[in-house]
């Protein structure tokens, strides 16, 4: 036998896990409670060592074949099974696991763009939803060539009208997409009524469950949003939220095998292997398949019901600590365990609580809530900021230091106003806001940097301690200007020193 190479390792293996060990240590926690967004604890150490291992037993798998790789196509059959039933699927209802739910989106996005074709569709095709949808369904649209048509929210409840988004119903429209719930108002959009109008039309409607999916189901006095609904011809469900998987895995299903074969992609016509891939990527990770898949089986329906009921109990008591705090309010009436908080407007003056000026204080006493810019809709009337909590098992343990927290933070930043548009264009320095004012076209990556750095964020990335101030500049620059500048803070951030 010939021996393989070995080669010698620059750096020994300790030394590199002692980095990351170090670099992680600078990281927000994700374990605790303490972020109340991008992370999902349920507060079992045992659930996330069975994924840690699964992840491990599938580390060398590639994903892109569940011909060669038998487990991959085990794991992913039972993974669309328990979601389907969760979400009331029939028979009718197949699907697929994701990496994500901006890939879930982006696929039913593109599975009804080429169906409508398919039926005789010409031209641009039309993308209807709440302005309050998710963001990847604005990155769908301009990905796969739709026009997007956001349909503006009630201002103070974060509601989509039925009827103002069914009388834009038309031919042009390719698909309809509601939130159960969305994400930036815990709102449960008006799934019956705007799927019942769609199917009548042949339109294909999208429930987008990515946050809910796993959760919504153990709510009660829900009316039904899921398949039970006949209209509705997809949903998304992400299991690296509320079904406690590391991150990497969702679920697209779609109603009716048809409907659903339009969203692969296979090839014969080059000179390599046939590729068929039902998702965006060719080669792939069967970790987090396996992580969510031994998770699923590990809780079982009633573990998951379990962990929704206390997920359930933490956000009856904020919404209560909340409502208790002078100066702020609840958005709306949210549906499920996450909260969107604004001012409240009816409070005097010097009663009201700026939602960002009380993020950053909270922040202060070690806790990380997301601050939400406020938001001019189509017909001119503006969304407020708020600040987004979402809210999992875990929290149920440190609910007493979070509402001392919440309210301690309140009691310090009340009657201060927010900061405006004014504010924050006024306090730039002279050149950057003379640099933002001229900035009528496009700016190159230079001129980007230049202003970052004149408005102070060219540490590399770094992001200010106190956020208000730049959400309110956010909130202030032309959407163009704004992305443009975001894109470059970010692209800076990865790019070699
Ligand atoms: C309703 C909804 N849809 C889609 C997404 C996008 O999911 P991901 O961040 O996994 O791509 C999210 C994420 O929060 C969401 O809440």
């Amino acid at each position: 036998m010939t021996e393989l190479p070995t080669p010698s390792f620059e750096t020994p293996p300790a030394e590199i896990l002692e980095r990351l060990a170090a670099l992680r240590r600078d990281d927000a926690p994700t374990h605790g409670g303490h972020v109340l967004s991008y992370v999902y604890d349920s507060g079992l150490a045992e659930l996330d060592e069975l994924a840690a291992s699964a992840i491990r037993a599938m580390q060398p798998v590639n994903g892109l074949d569940p011909t060669t790789f038998g487990s991959v196509a085990v794991m992913e059959r039972e993974v669309v099974s328990f979601t389907r039933a969760l979400l009331n699927g029939d028979d009718s209802v197949v699907g697929s696991v994701t990496t994500g739910g901006t890939e879930s989106c982006l696929l039913a996005v593109k599975t009804a763009r080429d169906n409508w074709r398919n039926a005789g569709g010409e031209g641009m095709p039309r993308l209807l939803a709440p302005v309050s949808v998710h963001a990847a369904f604005q990155k769908a649209a301009h990905y796969f060539g739709l026009g997007l048509d956001l349909v503006p929210v009630d201002i103070v409840t974060g509601i989509v009208d039925a009827d103002r988004l069914i009388e834009r119903l038309g031919d042009d429209v390719a698909l309809v997409v509601v939130s159960a719930p969305s994400y930036p108002h815990a709102a449960l959009d008006p799934v019956v009524a705007v799927a019942a109008a769609c199917a009548e039309r042949q339109i294909d409607c999208h429930v987008d469950a990515c946050i809910g999916g796993l959760v919504l189901p153990f709510w009660e006095g829900l009316e039904p949003w899921d398949f039970r609904v006949a209209g509705v011809t997809s949903m998304s469900a992400d299991l690296h939220k509320f079904g406690y998987a590391p991150k990497g895995v969702s679920v697209l299903l779609q109603r009716g095998r048809d409907r659903q074969r339009t969203q692969y992609f296979a090839t014969t016509r080059w000179p390599g292997y046939p590729v068929v891939n039902p998702t965006m990527l060719g080669s792939k990770s069967a970790g987090p398949l396996a992580a969510s898949w031994a998770i699923l089986h590990a809780l079982g329906l009633a573990g998951f019901a379990e962990l929704a009921a206390s997920c359930a109990r933490s956000t009856r008591s904020l919404i209560q600590v909340i409502e208790g705090i002078r100066g702020l309010r609840v958005v709306g009436t949210p549906v499920g365990p996450l909260l969107a908080i604004a001012t409240d407007e009816g409070a005097p003056e010097h009663d009201r609580v700026d939602p960002h000026h009380w993020a950053d204080q909270v922040r202060q006493h070690g806790w990380l809530l997301q601050l939400q810019p406020a938001l001019t809709q189509t017909d001119g009337s503006r969304l407020p900021r708020t600040t987004h909590l979402t809210i999992t098992p875990v929290t149920e343990g440190v609910l007493a230091d979070l509402s001392v927290a919440l309210v301690t933070a309140a009691d310090q930043v009340r009657g201060i106003p927010g900061i405006t548009a004014e504010d924050a264009l006024g306090s730039l320095p002279a050149d950057a806001a003379a640099a933002l004012g001229a900035a009528a076209g496009p700016i190159d990556s230079e001129a980007s940097y230049a202003m970052l750095v004149a408005i102070g964020l060219g540490g590399g990335g770094a992001l200010p301690n106190r956020m208000a101030p730049f959400l309110a500049l956010i909130e202030a620059l032309p959407p163009q200007l704004s992305e443009r500048l975001l894109t470059e803070l970010i692209a800076r951030l990865v790019e070699p020193r």
